[in-house]
């Protein structure tokens, strides 16, 4: 994959999840249509409301999993109340977006890791999504594109954070692998729910 932001220690459950998901990255990388020559602001808006549809219910069913970590602080990285306030900018029609109901199984401490694995590397990806759709379709933080950046200046450090964290845990082999299958799920949801919704290439 690409050159990684600045790490200092890769811990072994990031080594297991970047070996077990670096495919279904690369192949749902491909789908996207950030970068395609059709990608109008019409196409760009129904892709976003794919992502909330996916965003949305998910975020709550960590929030409401119980299984989270009781010092990980899920509402400063919520990202679906920006992706909402990037559709009322796009004009999206009313509030009630359909929403994916095929998500990961949150059963467990490792399981709500790898969904949230997921859900904070994608922001590394947005930085360069950002300028691809600032440049193509004239959008920003203030018209419609704010979850393309929404960690801003603080991405590299927010994942460093997360990675930190996530390597501070003692985790057993049996976690490890549960942290890699709910992300690998993660992936596979996501993937199946955009092609359901009609936003891949
Ligand atoms: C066209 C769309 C995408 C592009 C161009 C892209 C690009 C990238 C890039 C460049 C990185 C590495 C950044 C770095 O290490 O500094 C990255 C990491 C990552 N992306 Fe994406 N990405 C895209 C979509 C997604 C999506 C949709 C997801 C999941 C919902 C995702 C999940 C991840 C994860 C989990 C990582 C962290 C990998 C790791 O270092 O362990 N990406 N992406």
């Amino acid at each position: 994959m690409q050159a990684k932001a600045r790490e200092v220690h890769v811990p072994p459950v990031l080594q297991d999840l970047r070996a077990g998901t670096a495919e279904l990255h690369i192949a749902l990388e491909k789908r996207l249509p950030f970068f395609s020559d059709t990608l109008d602001l019409r196409a760009f808006e129904r892709l976003m409301r794919a992502y909330h549809g996916f965003y949305h219910p998910l975020e709550a069913a960590l929030r409401d999993s119980g299984a989270l970590p009781a010092d990980f602080d899920l509402d400063t990285r919520l990202k679906a109340p920006t992706l909402q306030r990037d559709l009322q900018a796009l004009g999206a029609n009313g509030t009630d977006f359909s929403d994916c109901r095929q998500l990961p199984v949150i059963d467990s401490a490792a399981a709500a890791l790898g969904v949230l694995y997921v859900l904070e590397g994608a922001t590394l990806g947005g930085q360069i999504l950002r300028r691809e759709i600032a440049a193509r379709l004239g959008l920003g933080a203030d018209n419609g594109a704010a979850f393309l950046d929404i960690y801003g200046a603080a991405t590299g450090r927010r994942w460093r954070d997360f990675i930190e964290y996530l390597g501070s845990r003692p985790m057993d082999t049996d976690e490890r692998e549960a942290v890699v299958a709910a992300a690998h799920t993660t992936f596979s949801c996501f993937e199946r729910w955009l092609e359901s919704q009609e936003v891949l290439v």
